[in-house]
């Protein structure tokens, strides 16, 4: 293989990787998902025959589209396989037969499936086919819910508080269900005459669904299912607490890693301890921005600062002119500062990541750490100054 193809491999890998935060991969992401909904859309249309009948040219056009443009995608995976970092110590072809099986390979596959189907004249009109495409495409959407990875790692963080809710809820499932086959057997032989029927009924309350499709008669059963709706609602929401704190401290790991990454491009940062700096690493947050797209605008009450990650940014200047900072440098720390308005609005020149800071925990940080304080508020003056400078001039 020449380096010239090793080169273009990897790059097609890195536009294809799921977290890439490249422009490129953004503009790929957003062109996938787009292709998704538009498919979706189109076999979501053709399962309504009274509005498929006039347009069903259109929508098989739209599904053959999509379907290709999944294939070309399979393809380039299946190309750049080699170059994902757990089969990198295998053979290209070794890399691609692993891929082909992985989660994302089936996935991929199964995507395509409609090529299949309709090469092999399988008819893409009707419900029963539309509904079928639906699924097949739906599961790519996972492929770009980083939440699945997340969740999977919550259930496991959090096992035991949710093994411990999950065996109250089978508690309550069984004694309610229990008492309620005692109660109401004999009025409703059909509904509660067995367990598993009465469990039926005991699951639709307890978790509030409520069909309505069995109903207790006897006092004694309406009892029970008072206190099962009641009881319901706790479970519910104490499941929905374990996996709601789950959830957040996951995402505070992740964004601590991430900003431990980028924090190491910003110069300020870079005399701190380890000890300082992950003080500081819990307290920033990283914000990804497009090109021109305006940070801060002048007058706006301040209530963070930022330090850019990479990128650039335009400071344009209440007198005319403008500066440009990039890569390392701050801003938005005067009206921090100086508790007053911003002195002036700021604009990416291109993609930029930055690094946010609330007010509220640059205050805490300035207390802790003089000299980071220090730096901050002499660039601050610097500017001050160069500003009423400007101003003189003019
Ligand atoms: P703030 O006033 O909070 O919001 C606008 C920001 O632009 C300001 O903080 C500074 O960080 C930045 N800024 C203002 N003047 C200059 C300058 N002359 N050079 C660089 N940055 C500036």
């Amino acid at each position: 293989m020449t380096a010239a193809s090793k080169k273009l491999r990897w790059q097609v890998f890195s536009v294809l990787r799921p977290s890439e935060p490249s422009p490129a991969a953004r503009r790929w992401r957003t062109f996938h998902l787009t292709v998704l909904a538009v498919g979706l859309l189109a076999v979501i249309l053709l399962s309504i025959d009274e509005f498929a009948s006039g347009h069903r040219v259109y929508l098989r056009g739209a599904i053959w589209i999509v379907t290709i443009i999944f294939l070309v995608e399979y393809l380039a995976r299946l190309w750049v396989a080699p170059e994902i970092p757990a089969y990198v110590d295998k053979s290209p072809t070794r890399a691609r037969l692993h891929w082909i099986v992985s989660l994302p390979g089936l996935i991929g596959l199964l995507a395509i499936m409609p090529v299949v189907m309709m090469t092999g004249g399988y008819s893409i009109s009707g419900a029963d086919t539309a509904s079928v495409f639906c699924i097949l495409w739906i599961l790519k959407l996972g492929l770009h819910a980083p939440a699945f990875g997340t969740l999977a790692r919550v259930i496991s963080n959090e096992r035991a508080p949710i093994a411990s809710v999950l065996i109250v809820f089978a508690i309550l499932l069984m004694a309610a269900a229990t008492a309620a086959h005692m109660f109401e057997r004999v009025k409703q032989p059909e509904a509660f005459g067995n367990l598993p029927n009465a469990m039926w009924w005991a699951v639709v309350t307890l978790t509030t669904t409520g069909y309505g499709d069995v109903v207790p008669l006897t006092a004694g059963g309406r009892m029970i299912g008072s206190l099962l709706m009641i009881s319901g609602i706790a479970v519910l929401a104490l499941m929905t607490g374990v996996l709601a704190t789950g959830f957040a401290q996951e995402e505070r790991r992740r964004e601590y890693l991430r900003v431990w990454d980028q924090v190491s491009r910003v110069p300020i940062f870079a005399s701190l301890g380890v000890v300082t700096l992950s003080e500081i690493v819990g307290k920033l947050r990283t914000r990804y921005y497009p090109a021109h797209v305006t940070v801060l605008r002048r007058g706006d009450p301040g209530d963070s600062m930022f330090f850019i990650s990479n990128g650039e940014v335009e400071v344009r200047l209440p007198t005319g002119g403008s500066v440009r900072l990039d890569d390392g440098a701050f801003f938005g720390e005067m009206a921090l500062l100086n508790r007053q308005p911003r002195a002036a609005s700021v604009a990416t020149t291109r993609p930029t990541t930055l690094l946010v800071l609330y007010a509220s925990d640059f205050y805490e940080i300035a207390s802790h750490i003089p000299a980071l304080a220090e730096a901050v508020e002499n660039e601050a003056k610097r500017r001050r100054e160069e500003n009423l400078g400007r101003e003189g001039k003019r």
